[in-house]
């Protein structure tokens, strides 16, 4: 690699990708290269703030020779963008959801799996140091029930409100803490979710569900609930209590608290961090292979993620339970 510069195309110039760019930017071996969207306003703004060109298509941008492409579009998109990525041969970094149901992605996972390049999925929770720390006092421990939350808002992107455009908030938004609850927990094998049926009133022709509850059933035993929304006009929380043998963690996007036994302990979760250390350990795994590690969510861990949300919608969609298959 030329210098040991990581050199970078974006695809999509919105919130996402602005803000990968920003934590890029921060890194003396990384050069944007280029920026492609099909909002040229969009692509001229971003380019001009990292300093690379605009891209008027994929292969325009492929033709700069990237070492790696992020992919910051939205839901329904997925698909031909990551297929001419990986039929040049080019390692890829993705923004969550990885689609709107399971095909596409289940699709793409045989394709990643063949091509054999380094892939980084946003599942930036797993890269928080107090994330670490409570798997480590979670280790060997036997977790016995979970409670997981995500309140929320509906997102004013145009996609966000319809079903076929961005998965529903199980999907979109949900499925960082179904990450989160397989990192420490493990497997799924068994949902059973109820929504309202009622789209969140801030988002016109929303056909998305506003209020969802779930249980869900752990190949270890553990068993536990979710309870979601998007109906509220900002953030309220999102996270998770887990009651193990002798230990309870409760963790949030602010911070993790860890009990054993008469003592706690609390610990930030710094979000730019682990923004950061995502970031990092991408880049790294280009620039080192033996760094392939430091990579934490890959294509094939993240579309297990993916498959448990779209268990969980399937099963809010059709009203009874879903049993997964953990293999
Ligand atoms: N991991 C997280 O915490 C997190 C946070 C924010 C967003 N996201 C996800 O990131 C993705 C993008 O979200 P966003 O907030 O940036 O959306 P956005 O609407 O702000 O931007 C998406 C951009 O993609 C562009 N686009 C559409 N089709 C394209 C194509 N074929 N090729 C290139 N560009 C295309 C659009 O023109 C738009 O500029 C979504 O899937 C969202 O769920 C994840």
């Amino acid at each position: 690699m030329t210098g040991n510069r990581c050199r970078i195309g974006l695809v999509g110039a919105g919130r996402a990708a602005t803000r990968h760019a920003s934590t890029l930017a921060t890194f003396h071996d990384v050069t944007v290269v280029g920026v492609t969207d099909p909002d040229v306003g969009a692509a001229t703004r971003l380019a001009a703030a990292s300093g690379g060109v605009v891209a008027t298509s994929l292969a325009a941008l492929l033709a700069l020779r990237p070492h790696a492409v992020y992919v910051c579009v939205p839901p329904d998109v997925h698909g031909p963008i990551e297929e001419q990525i990986l039929d040049a041969g080019v390692p890829l970094f993705l923004e969550t959801p990885l689609g709107v149901d399971r095909d596409t992605p289940d699709e793409l996972a045989r394709r990643v799996a063949s091509a054999g390049v380094v892939t980084s999925v946003a599942h930036l929770w797993r890269y928080s140091a107090a994330v670490a720390r409570a798997r480590a006092v979670l280790a060997g421990r036997t977790i016995r029930l979970v409670s997981g939350t995500w309140l929320d808002t509906a997102d004013d992107a145009p996609w966000w409100g319809r079903r076929a455009r961005s998965g529903g908030p199980l999907i979109e938004q949900v499925v960082h803490l179904l990450d989160l609850l397989r990192t420490l927990v493990g497997e799924v094998v068994e949902v059973y979710a109820i929504s309202d049926d009622v789209p969140p009133p801030q988002v016109p022709d929303a056909d998305v569900d506003g209020v969802t509850v779930a249980t869900l059933r752990f190949a270890s035993g553990a068993v536990g609930t979710l309870a979601s929304t998007c109906r509220f006009t900002g953030k309220r929380r999102a996270g998770l209590e887990l009651f193990a043998d002798g230990a309870s963690v409760t963790i949030t996007e602010d911070g993790c608290e860890i009990r054993v036994g008469g003592q706690s302990e609390w610990h930030a979760v710094d979000r730019e961090a682990s923004h950061r250390a995502a970031a990092r350990a991408f880049v790294d795994a280009i620039l080192r292979r033996e760094a392939r590690d430091r990579v934490l969510a890959d294509y094939a861990q993240a579309v297990r993620t993916h498959r448990l949300a779209c268990a969980l919608a399937r099963s809010a969609a059709e009203g009874r339970p879903i049993r997964l298959r953990t293999g």
